[in-house]
């Protein structure tokens, strides 16, 4: 008999590494209707969101367009790095600017310069108003767009604005009703914010107010921009420390996370920045635990190695550890130590529709990160491409040849794996909007905790009972013997 040492022995006693096809979840009795589930998760330490998804870094998934569009929705996107750190800089700047309660970041104008010049900075900002503030930043009046139109462009900018005599302005106490009444009252658009002593502090803008009232769903920081992550190779430090002053998570964007090298410059990283930071990816237990003993702080995992859809890791290798068995190992990890539940794991790759999501949550996930199914959308930044009267968009994996061409994201792959593709170019079928995608995944993803008797992810980690299902099984639970003109 084989002691279980032996070659032949760990050949035999290895564990089955299951994917999303080879399970399903066991129908339960139930009182929750679809409708009435809460999807609100934890997706790190600190924030929550109203949707369990996120959107994968790629430069063919996530950029500006798509993470303010998922934010907006209730999920969150995660900044692709393949691209230089001003352009994924800008990016973020983008996300927190697209809307908020009070702007911080404000642009102004001072009073001597002239109406040409406010016309150009509304212009290269794509803005309509501007608070006037003196040298020391004391606000002394705002123009708008109707002020500066008609006026002659070498008017000075204090003899069109409305002076501070007239102006409408408010303290940072004032809350969204408040500021609602009082934009109505004075049928003003922009609303100056300001300390004690009268010096700008911020900027409240009607669109902004609209914009709540339109996506109450919506991924929010605590000064209601939305909320958004950015992929960070832990060896690059000065890219981090850039990003850290806009987004509000760094997601590690590396292939194995659990390398040496790759979490001491980790274990550096997370002291320089205030962002959460979510490492990853990685594939076990044993990574879980060793992370969390050289990490002083880490707010979440991504955890799935080699799933992906664009993946060819697992073929080149034969190293994986496919998302779904990953997930659950990590959750185990995270249960031995006390931390399941407080430090989330975030299951990636290998997602094809809303039911691998409702078994990787079921499996201990608190959200899903998306490539594939989000390529496809409007608002992913990949080329539209028609083919025999079909629309496709571009999707590669960071891996592939393609995304190496740009250079930027060479770190996220091992030394010798530099040298050869762990990913494939291809194209996905066009799905239209992003919110229509995202409300087909919910529904199937609410009716999922429907059967299944959760009314929310909590209750699902408790209720799921799982069953195998044989490969003739896998063929039978999905349509078959018709000839489909649909779906
Ligand atoms: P899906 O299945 O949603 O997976 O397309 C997206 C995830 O795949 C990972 N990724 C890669 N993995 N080679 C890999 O082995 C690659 O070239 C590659 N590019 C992306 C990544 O984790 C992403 O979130």
């Amino acid at each position: 008999m084989d002691d279980g040492n032996s070659f032949l022995g760990r050949l035999l006693n290895s564990p089955t590494a299951f994917t999303f096809n080879d399970l399903i979840l066991l129908p339960s009795y139930t009182e929750v209707e679809p409708r009435e589930v809460d999807l609100r998760t934890r997706i790190t330490t600190k924030y929550f969101i109203n949707l369990p998804f996120v959107s994968a870094p790629m430069d063919t998934v996530t950029g500006a367009d798509m993470a303010i569009a998922l934010a907006r929705l209730g999920g969150v996107g995660v900044l692709h790095r393949n691209c230089s750190r001003e352009e994924q800089v800008n990016m973020a700047r983008r996300v927190k600017r697209a809307e908020s309660f009070i702007i911080r970041d404000v642009v102004t104008i001072t009073p001597d310069m002239r109406v040409s010049d406010a016309i150009h900075i509304m212009n290269e900002n794509n803005i309509h108003g501007l608070p006037v503030v003196d040298s020391f930043n004391y606000l002394v009046g705002i123009v708008t767009w109707r002020d500066v139109r008609y006026s002659d462009p070498n008017n000075l900018v204090r003899d069109i604005m409305t002076g501070r005599d007239k102006l409408v302005y408010s303290d940072e106490s004032i809350t969204i009703d408040e500021a609602k009444k009082l934009m109505n009252d004075y049928r003003i658009e922009k609303l100056p914010i300001v300390d004690d002593e009268g010096k700008l502090l911020g900027l409240i803008t009607f669109k902004d107010l609209e914009l709540r009232g339109k996506y109450p769903n919506a991924s929010r920081d605590p000064d209601g921009r939305l909320l958004v992550g950015a992929a960070i190779s832990p060896f690059d430090l000065d890219r981090a420390k850039k990003l850290d002053k806009y987004v509000d998570i760094l997601v590690t964007d590396v292939a194995h996370f659990h390398n040496k090298n790759v979490m001491n410059a980790t274990r550096v990283l997370v002291k320089e920045v205030s962002a959460d930071v979510v490492v990853g990816n990685i594939g076990t237990k044993e990574a879980v635990l060793d992370i969390l003993s050289r990490i002083e702080r880490v707010d979440g995992f991504r955890v799935g190695i080699g799933s992906g859809s664009i993946c060819k890791t697992g073929v080149v290798t034969r190293v994986a550890a496919p998302t779904l068995f990953a997930v659950a190992n990590a959750a185990d990890a995270l249960s031995e130590v006390g931390g399941f539940g407080e430090i989330p794991i975030i299951a990636d790759g290998g997602i094809k529709n809303s039911g691998d999501i409702a078994l990787a949550l079921a499996a201990g996930a608190s959200a899903v990160m998306m490539g594939n199914l989000f390529a496809g959308t409007r608002e992913s930044p990949g080329r539209l491409m028609a083919l025999e009267g079909k629309y496709y968009k571009e999707y590669y994996g960071m891996g592939s040849s393609k995304a190496r061409a740009k250079r930027m994201g060479l770190d996220r792959y091992s030394m010798p794996s530099k040298e050869v593709e762990e990913g494939v170019e291809g194209w996905v079928p066009y799905r239209g909007a992003l919110s229509d995608v995202v409300s087909e995944l919910r529904a199937g993803l609410e009716a999922a905790f429907g059967y299944v008797g959760a009314s929310n992810i909590r209750e699902l980690w408790s209720k799921a009972r799982f069953a195998k299902v044989s490969p003739s099984g896998g063929l039978e639970i999905r349509p078959h013997n018709v000839f489909m003109v649909r779906g």
